[in-house]
């Protein structure tokens, strides 16, 4: 069967796709929508990364499509009800980055909060020339109130950590938690781990912004349409908020020229939480795992419109 896999991926996952007939995207950009438009008509299994716009005019294009599995967790760059429509299973990596993520958001919390990127260019510019009492003072993470936007594994896992340094944890949720607006005006790092939704998309606007402590952090390792970006901007500028370390940010990525750049206060890294090597190479076997099932017409291991095998 014919495979379309839209990047090298880290490890020798892809090599146990030899027994169909695999594309792998040779480029370090993504293909784009008209690569993806020309080679549906052939396709039987497509593994996609968060870059790649698997829209229904994609799946459309694509008559003899068999499986969609998304080389991540999040699957907002795929149109899942398109391919549930058609009955293609949409498979993605749960579980996996976990860690690595909960992890990434410590980093950022401590990053922003204790200025260590600042301290960094202070050191590199040539412009430490002695102790300073009151040299690039920060936050304490350990003993500060840490906010949850979203308590599934990844909001969970952060959870574990920053009890871990003595924090007291807010968290809002579906099933439970606090209201979005009083964890907004308690927490000292707002740290945002749900899924991008119609219903989380610029769920932190001005308004939220303006309800957070001026002394708080936002940090996202979510999705960037989350959060507005230039209430944002407005907000680092006007001193409404801390600071904020963003893992993700909209548009991705954010051009070097971007305004959101000239703010102050602000981390940015380039959508890393699940990059390690250990995190990517297991991604790898997971969205192999999820392909080689749904072309093989059994159920994926990880799917994320499972009513596709209830028909
Ligand atoms: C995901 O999996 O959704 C992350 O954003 C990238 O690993």
């Amino acid at each position: 069967m014919r495979v379309f896999v839209t990047r090298r991926l880290p490890g020798d996952a892809v090599e146990r796709l030899g027994e169909h007939d695999v594309e792998v995207w040779p480029e370090s950009m993504p293909p784009g929508r008209d690569v993806l438009l020309a080679r549906a008509p052939k396709l039987h299994g497509l593994l996609a990364l968060l870059t790649d716009p698997v829209d229904a005019d994609v799946i459309g294009a694509a008559p003899s499509l068999r499986a969609i599995s998304n080389y991540a967790v999040g699957v907002d760059n795929v149109e899942v009800a398109a391919a549930t429509e058609r009955g293609i299973p949409v498979g993605n990596t749960p579980g996996v980055l976990t860690d690595s993520t909960a992890d990434l958001a410590l980093a950022l919390m401590l990053g922003i909060g204790r200025r260590v990127a600042e301290g960094d260019a202070y050191v590199r510019r040539g412009d430490w020339r002695t102790w300073d009492p009151g040299l690039l003072l920060g936050r304490d993470l350990h003993g500060a109130t840490v906010g949850l936007v979203g308590f599934g594994r990844i909001g969970r896992a952060v959870a574990r950590r920053v009890e871990g340094f003595g924090c007291e944890v807010l968290y809002t949720s579906r099933r439970g938690g606090v209201g979005l607006d009083e964890l907004l005006e308690r927490s000292d790092f707002v740290t945002l781990h749900a899924p991008l939704t119609p219903e989380t998309r610029g769920l932190i606007d001005a308004a939220a912004l303006r309800r957070m402590k001026p002394t708080a952090y936002l940090i996202n390792t979510a999705r960037g349409p989350m959060v507005d970006t230039n209430a944002l901007a407005a907000a680092l500028h006007a001193g409404e908020i801390a600071g904020a370390a963003l893992d993700v940010t909209d548009p991705e990525p954010l051009p070097g020229d971007h305004p959101l750049l000239d703010a102050p206060r602000l981390l940015v890294v380039p959508h890393i939480a699940s990059a390690t090597h250990a995190t990517r190479e297991r991604m790898a076997d997971m969205a192999v795992d999820n392909l080689l099932a749904g072309l093989a017409g059994e159920r994926m291991p990880n799917c994320v419109n499972p009513e596709v095998y209830e028909r």
